[in-house]
């Protein structure tokens, strides 16, 4: 066996072979099934692009008809998961709640059948109809309230945004939320995929493949980025305060939050995308300062940190596009997760394929032969 050089974090090192999405750091390109995510963004929906990212072809009308129907009405949730969701305390943070509640699902579910094309595809109707519930029932819960109860009448963006607001959305903002998931649905070999993958490759079930994943993609490193970016916002405040808070930032070698990739070493395209995105819901809806303070921040990091290739990634604008849609800042990161579903499972399904179970090795670096101390002389 060929000894590999020991890299932290992995980087560089491939632990697969997929053929879902490809990104190029170098130019900013970034693909699903080879199409480049601007030509989705423009003419894709999540759920045609999920088909895509998990079947590996783009959907005819009537498939994509027949999965639109199964999943618009496997949207409810079982009365006993939103028993104990309403049991989970109310200051919790809702990654933690959407994590217990996926993995609740395989409670429920629990006839495992890997082998099963049937099996396959309920799990991912199943998921992708159930998440946007359970985040949504979250949000309605820990403020004391029933959970909104889907509606069979709107689409899967904008009954996500119903049954969080409990009101119709806007269709403009439905469908720059609808985008936001496209662009959030996949990226290769990233944290909580890996993790999605190392869980799947033991055969277990999906709802552990996910819950898992939704671990993850919790920490700040990774999809809690959007929503520190918003508390980076409001630290900064105001337009004129921003190169001084950089300066300090870096002076203080602290990351600056949405910005970096491991990656991207040019601006994350859908960082492009979700600038525009921003910039029609600000147009339709009000400017905020927080966007001016976006425009600017971004502009002085490239100056001084460009030359490093750090620049701004999808976490920047996806948290000032989520504000400006009324959602709570905590749900940021379980949103991400709900559009993150479809990568997972693809993975999942990829891994399946020609699964082998993770198991790498370490480098000890501990002592040998010690003797055990009887705890009175230690
Ligand atoms: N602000 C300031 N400096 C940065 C930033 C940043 N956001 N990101 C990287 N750097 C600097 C590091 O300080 C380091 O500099 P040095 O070589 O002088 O010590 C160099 O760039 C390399 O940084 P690493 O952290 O080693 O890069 P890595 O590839 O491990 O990390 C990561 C990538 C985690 C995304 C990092 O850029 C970061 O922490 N960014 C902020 C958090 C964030 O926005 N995360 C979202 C990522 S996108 C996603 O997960 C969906």
């Amino acid at each position: 066996m060929t000894v590999c050089e020991y890299r932290p974090g992995l980087e560089g090192i491939p632990v697969a072979q997929s053929s879902i999405s490809y990104v190029d750091g170098q130019k900013g390109i970034l693909e699903y099934r080879g199409i480049r995510i601007e030509e989705l963004a423009s003419h894709s929906t999540f759920l045609e692009t999920s088909y895509l990212l998990i079947w590996g072809e783009l959907p005819t009308k009537e498939e994509l008809e027949a999965f639109e129907y199964e999943i618009r009405h496997r949207r409810r949730i079982k009365y006993r998961i939103r028993d104990m969701m309403k049991c989970f305390p109310e200051t919790g943070h809702p990654m933690d709640a959407l994590q217990a509640s996926a993995a609740a699902l395989g409670l429920f579910y629990s006839k495992r059948a890997l082998d099963n094309p049937d099996y396959i595809r309920e799990a991912v109707v199943r998921l992708l109809a159930k998440i946007p519930t359970m985040v949504a029932a979250f949000k309605q819960m820990r403020k004391g309230n029933d959970s909104v109860q889907p509606n069979d009448d709107l689409d899967y963006s904008a009954n996500f945004l119903y049954m969080l607001n409990e009101r119709k959305p806007d269709p403009l903002a439905a469908r720059i939320f609808d985008i936001c998931l496209t662009l959030h649905a996949e990226h290769t070999m990233n944290a909580s995929t890996f993790s999605a993958m190392v869980t799947a490759s033991t055969l277990t079930d999906p709802y552990a493949v996910v819950a898992s994943a939704v671990g993850t993609l919790a920490g700040p490193l990774h999809g809690g980025a959007n929503e520190e970016v918003i508390t980076m916002l409001e630290e900064i405040g105001s337009v004129e305060n921003v190169r001084s808070y950089l300066e300090d930032c870096v002076q203080r070698k602290s990351k600056i939050m949405g910005f970096g990739h491991r990656v991207y070493k040019v601006k994350d395209p859908r960082a492009t995308i979700l600038q525009n995105l921003a910039e029609q819901l600000f147009e339709k809806f009000g400017h905020d300062e927080y966007y001016e303070i976006a425009v600017e921040l971004e502009k002085a990091v490239e100056e001084k940190l460009g030359q490093k290739g750090i620049y701004a990634n999808v976490d920047f604008y996806s948290g000032l596009v989520y504000r400006k849609l009324g959602i709570p800042t905590d749900l940021f990161t379980p949103i991400f997760a709900i559009a993150r579903v479809a990568g997972w499972l693809a993975h999942w399904k990829e891994q399946l394929e020609e699964n082998r179970i993770f198991r790498p090795t370490q480098i000890y670096t501990g002592v040998h032969s010690v003797d055990y101390l009887p705890i009175e002389k230690r």
